[in-house]
């Protein structure tokens, strides 16, 4: 399996921002990492098996996922870097005043807060040094990221749960997946037909298997 020697975390950091974005930041907000589905055993294999130098994982809320893989490349004793993307702005159900979700989302004067309180979790748990933070949206992020040069040994998708939206995040993140590297998908759950339709779509467009494991999906890249 390939696994290309990537940028360290000081270079990326650079790369992406062109400065050490932790410095001088002061986290103001208390620890609330609280999502959704953020320590799930299919990254505990992909890390073990893949040790990536780049993890990208896209959607990541207040950061339960980004923290948790942060921590597993900690434990694995692989010195990587996991690029954190999101507008944090919410997805499209954070926005629906009567799901219940609208209120999750600290904001001020109508503009969501996540970004505060991802980069205060960051910081309050120490791992700085394995994580860069992208605000962006997930397609110019991977053509930003693409056109850096980046490769990933394994992306989480996590994003919009929109049909054409996780079929372009896809697609645009197997490019800059090596050849071994897992590609793990959230929310393959009834609740999210979409999302299991893009799946097994996205699967049979690029020929490769897609395993569940409840509530991720799991594709590979030959
Ligand atoms: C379900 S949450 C992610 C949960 C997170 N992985 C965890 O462990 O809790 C979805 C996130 O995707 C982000 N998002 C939705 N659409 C996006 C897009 N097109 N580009 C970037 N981020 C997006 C939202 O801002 C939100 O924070």
């Amino acid at each position: 399996m390939t696994n290309p020697p990537q940028p360290p975390h000081a270079q990326i950091m650079q790369m992406i921002h062109g400065t050490d974005i932790y410095a001088g930041y002061v986290a103001t907000m208390p620890e609330d990492s609280s999502g959704w589905n953020s320590r799930h055993p299919s990254f505990d294999e992909a890390i073990a098996t893949v040790r990536p130098g780049v993890v990208i994982d896209v959607g990541v809320w207040k950061g339960g996922s980004t923290l948790y893989l942060a921590e597993l490349l900690r434990r694995n004793g692989v010195p990587g870097t996991v690029i954190a993307v999101d507008t944090f702005l919410g997805s499209l159900e954070h926005w629906d005043r009567n799901s219940g979700l609208f209120d999750m989302i600290p904001r001020r004067h109508g503009l969501p807060l996540l970004y505060d309180q991802f980069m205060s979790n960051i910081v309050r748990r120490g791992v700085t040094r394995s994580v860069v933070p992208l605000p962006q949206t997930s397609t110019n992020a991977a053509l930003l990221l693409r056109g850096l040069g980046i490769v990933a040994g394994l992306v989480h998708i996590d994003a919009s749960h929109e049909y054409d939206d996780v079929m372009k995040d896809s697609r645009l993140y197997w490019d800059i997946l090596a050849p071994g590297g897992y590609l793990i998908g959230d929310d393959y759950h009834p609740y999210w037909p979409e999302v299991i339709r893009a799946a097994g779509d996205f699967a049979r467009e690029k020929g490769v298997a897609l395993v569940a494991h409840d509530p991720k999906w799991i594709v590979r890249k030959p």
